[in-house]
């Protein structure tokens, strides 16, 4: 079977002009992702294509954290060309060029089984909450508490303040979203003690990353987006475990569907202090 499959794909790293065909795949799965943040990913990572008869039938992306970290994402392979080894086989190459890195992912129902047979455990579940609210609750602030905007000049304590709750260095994404993004930042007593951007995400806006120091600081984050963006499609996905999913369910963004967090290698450790309560995007993390 590999040989023949050898014969019929080819792999290899994803260049610019692949974009157009990848996006059709990302498409074809109703994927929300624009051509802009397909662009993104290429820029901050790297990609391989699988080919069969020069038509691009698969592909896989990964992000880099630092020198022990990856993210995994944008695993689709042609709906006609499944079930014939050609996932494994992008996973696998993959794979081997993060070979001494734990990789994070997120898998959808479909690509479970295909990441548990490659050594990838759970370790947890996202929630993907969407809608356009139109009534948000004034976020309950704490004394010496406010939510700013986010200033350019906070962009190394926002980077520092990302490393303790995920334990990645994720400088580089955070310096790509702040061009397109508007950030607020949590201040507690005068210090920063969590933030949250805001940016266009494919058929809307996305509220994300959420960092916070406790769930009542993350809704401060959010409702501050949503309250200035009402009847606004916006979406999360958050961890299950954040205690967000109700409250969000409440406000008009019901959950609309669930991922699984997978690693493989040792999770990467975090400070106890923040947490992360909404990802960049599931491909990210
Ligand atoms: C997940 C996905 C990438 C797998 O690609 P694929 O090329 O079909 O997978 P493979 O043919 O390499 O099969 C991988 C494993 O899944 C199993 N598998 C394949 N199709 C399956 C199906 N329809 N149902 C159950 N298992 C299936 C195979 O048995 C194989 O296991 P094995 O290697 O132990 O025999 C593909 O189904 C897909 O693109 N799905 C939609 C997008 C998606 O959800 N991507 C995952 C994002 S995290």
């Amino acid at each position: 079977m590999a040989i023949e499959l050898k014969r019929i794909v080819q792999l290899r790293p994803m260049a610019p002009a692949d974009l157009p065909a990848a996006h059709a795949l990302s498409r074809a799965q109703q994927w929300p992702h624009r051509a802009e943040e397909w662009s993104a990913f290429l820029d901050l990572g790297e990609g391989l294509v699988a080919e069969r008869d020069g038509v691009i039938v698969g592909t896989t992306m990964w992000w880099c954290y630092g020198e022990d970290y990856a993210s995994l994402g944008m695993v689709i392979v042609a709906r006609e060309a499944q079930g014939l080894g050609i996932g494994r086989q992008l996973m696998e190459a993959a794979i081997e060029r993060l070979s001494g890195r734990t990789i994070l992912l997120n898998a959808t129902d479909e690509g479970l089984r295909l990441y548990k047979a490659l050594g990838f455990e759970p370790f947890g579940t996202i929630l993907q909450h969407q809608g356009a609210p139109f009534d948000i609750p004034v976020a309950e602030l704490i004394p010496n508490e406010r939510v700013a905007p986010m200033k350019a000049g906070e962009l190394a304590d926002i980077v520092r303040i990302d490393g303790e709750a995920t334990g990645l260095q994720r400088g580089r994404i955070i310096d790509h979203l702040f061009d397109q993004a508007q950030g607020v930042v949590l201040n507690r007593e005068g210090d920063q003690a969590g933030y949250a951007l805001f940016r266009r995400f494919g058929r809307g806006y996305a509220i994300g990353p959420t960092i916070a120091p406790d769930i009542g600081g993350a809704k401060a984050l959010i409702s501050h987006w949503l309250g200035s963006n009402t009847g606004m499609f916006c979406r999360l996905d958050v961890p299950e475990d954040s205690g967000l999913s109700a409250w969000l369910d409440e406000m008009g963004l019901p959950c609309v569907g669930r991922v699984t967090r997978m690693h493989r290698g040792e999770l990467p450790a975090h400070g106890k202090a923040l947490r992360a309560y909404s990802l960049v995007n599931q491909a990210l993390g």
